[in-house]
């Protein structure tokens, strides 16, 4: 097929706008899957993916489609919709000349709906604006439309009216993707030259890796080299996702297709690299903006006769999700383990999922903290450090705060679109979570959008599920990483008769040590049970004690056999067991079942 019958092009859309359901629909059109073959969403592949209703992993599909007697390829790059996954989005769109912005006409313009289109903005995309569920009785167009408008300037003209779930307007959609976008600007006559933008793990073949083909052709038996690690491989099989794999001789540029070469390594396969033909050297593909790890958690074994699936478990999928970070850990409770970064909050349940249900490993996560910074003095405590900045990624590695000039903590740029029923309370809200309000425009007459600046580790938690419950699931919030600023943070122990367990500290701002403090001692006393002695949870800061809960002894009841008996033998017995008490106090070794210290570990 002639580059210019070629378009690159993706599906941009919020959460549940109706993204996998359009993709089918355009699979069903071309031909590329048969009408009712009862499985709905092929490109959700995972079963994550199919549990959950969202799509994580990016997929890709090549479609054929016949216009005015003229055929084309269709490459449809699917992306996931969640804020923790723009790293994919911005992968994804890196193939793309266009993509369709899909709203959902019912719900309108919500928050990842505006940080998408702005992506793509930002990257000189054509942008194919097209309501969703028209179908709905509840739907809005006409609104929708003129929100559209109002954000972002489309003209009436442009924005395509669909149901994805019926077809209705789907034609159309195929159409546009044809007209309005160009082809890939690709070089067939230069060097072969590719994007890597995708990989995954298979047993048999090791990494199968996704290419956007900029230039020249590659072909079964090619050797290739990949430029950031300098490796040399030979091409085993090429193909095109059709969704499934259809095996071709070679791929030619502006074609986006499979490769395998033998790449066994997790590391071998970077996303954003260019490959190249062995001894024909290329200029590099600009590559991506690296995804930052912004939330760490330590992952651990159920038992240690598992550290070994685990292990493999793990690398095999970070050659899925090249998005997450491995360092080793060790805990006197836990064992050996890891400690993983991630994008965000989703991305570790995720993770922790398709571990489970792909490898079949049992694993404790941890509760998650965000990276912080801190800005040390004296020439001995930057010589320690290897550096007058650390960054920490583990509240245990928290430096002594004497050493300290200051601490800095990861922001967000918020973006919030609410009814204006809920004002007030998103409003308190994000108050609460420390956040300072940047700009509120209104959208129509009823939606409203906000921006606000908030601390990572107010929103990493539990910020979302609190969003949607205050506002009967309006509200939507998308977010950008914004930098570090000073802040005043402080480390937070937590004692069981006095001993600091370190697996259970945590960093907090100053302001909500206390609260912070009160809470962990309060699920403590619920979780460790009843001992001989009479155990002390405290919450301190440096030498402060911030919160205390009081777990009493478990009282056995020595005369309970006595009733009625005499009053001094009576008295005797008691005060025996006081003093056998006093005794256990003094040797106070608390057992806490591992199964306690895991839930609390966990969130
Ligand atoms: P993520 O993968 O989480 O981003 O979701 P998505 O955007 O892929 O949404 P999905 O296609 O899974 O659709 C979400 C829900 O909307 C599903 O229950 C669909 O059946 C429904 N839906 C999608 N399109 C239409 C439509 O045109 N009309 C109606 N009535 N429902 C639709």
């Amino acid at each position: 097929i002639p580059v210019e019958n070629i378009r690159n092009f993706s599906i941009v859309a919020h959460v549940d706008h109706g993204k996998s359901t359009l993709a089918d629909r355009l699979l069903e059109m071309t031909g590329a899957i048969t009408k009712n073959s009862g499985t709905s969403q092929v490109l959700d592949k995972l079963q994550v993916e199919r549990e959950r209703g969202i799509t994580v992993k990016a997929q890709t599909a090549s479609l054929k489609y016949t216009l005015n007697s003229r055929e084309y390829l269709l490459n449809l790059i699917d992306t996931p919709g969640h804020v923790d996954f723009s790293s994919e989005v911005s992968r994804s769109l890196a193939a793309c000349q266009g993509v369709i912005l899909l709203v959902d006409a019912n719900q309108g313009v919500q928050a990842q709906t505006v940080a998408n289109f702005y992506i793509a903005f930002g990257k000189d995309l054509v942008i194919i604006p097209v309501l969703n569920k028209i179908d709905l009785k509840n739907a809005d167009p006409v609104a929708v439309s003129g929100q559209l408008r109002t954000l972002f300037g489309f003209s009436e003209n442009d924005i395509l009216k669909v149901s994805a779930k019926l077809g209705t307007g789907v034609e159309d959609v195929l159409k546009a993707i044809v007209n309005r976008l160009p082809p890939p600007p690709v070089n067939r006559d230069a060097p072969f030259r590719a994007l890597l933008f995708d990989s995954w793990y298979d047993r048999y073949r090791g990494a199968v890796i996704l290419v956007y083909v900029t230039d020249g052709t590659v072909q079964v038996g090619d050797e290739i080299v990949t430029m950031h690690s300098g490796k040399n491989y030979e091409i085993k099989s090429v193909g095109l996702l059709r969704p499934y794999e259809e095996p071709t001789y070679k791929l030619s540029a502006g074609q986006v297709g499979y490769l395998t070469c033998n790449m066994r390594s997790t590391k071998e396969a970077c996303i954003g690299d260019t490959l190249h033909h062995r001894n024909q050297p290329v200029s590099v593909l600009p590559g991506f903006k690296s995804a930052n790890p912004m939330v760490f958690a330590g992952v651990y074994p159920m038992d240690q006769s598992q550290h070994v699936t685990l292990r493999s478990a793990i690398e095999k999928l970070i050659l899925n999700d090249s998005a997450v970070t491995v360092s080793t850990d060790s805990s006197p409770a836990l064992g050996q383990g890891w400690r993983l970064g991630f994008l965000g909050l989703l991305h570790m349940e995720v993770f922790s999922q398709r571990l489970e249900q792909e490898y079949d490993a049992q694993a404790i996560i941890t509760a998650p903290s965000v990276t912080y910074k801190a800005r040390i003095f004296g020439e001995k405590n930057v010589k320690h450090y290897g550096g007058s900045e650390i960054t920490i990624t583990n509240p245990a590695y928290f430096p002594d705060p004497c050493i300290v000039t200051e601490f800095l903590e990861p922001m967000v740029m918020g973006t919030i679109i609410t009814p204006d029923t809920y004002l007030g309370s998103v409003l308190s809200l994000c108050m609460e979570r420390r956040g300072t309000q940047q700009s509120s425009t209104n959208i129509d007459n009823h939606l409203v959008m906000m921006k606000f600046l908030l601390p990572l580790n107010e929103i990493v938690v539990d910020f979302h599920d609190h969003l949607k419950s205050i506002s009967s699931g309006y509200a939507s919030f998308d977010y950008e990483e914004c930098g570090f600023v000073p802040s005043k943070l402080v480390k937070l122990n937590i004692l069981l008769n006095g001993i600091i367990v370190e697996e259970l500290s945590m960093v907090v701002h100053a302001s909500k040590a206390s609260s912070a403090g009160r809470k962990i001692c309060l699920k403590l006393k619920d979780i460790i049970p009843r001992q001989l002695v009479e155990i002390a949870i405290q919450a301190a800061v440096g030498g402060k004690i911030v919160a205390r809960e009081t777990l009493k002894a478990y009282r056995k009841d020595v005369t309970a056999k006595l009733y009625g008996g005499d009053v001094t033998r009576r008295k005797k017995l008691l005060d025996r067991q006081a003093e056998g008490k006093k005794k256990m106090k003094l040797v106070a070794n608390i057992k806490l079942p591992r199964e306690a210290f895991i839930d609390v570990l966990k969130r």
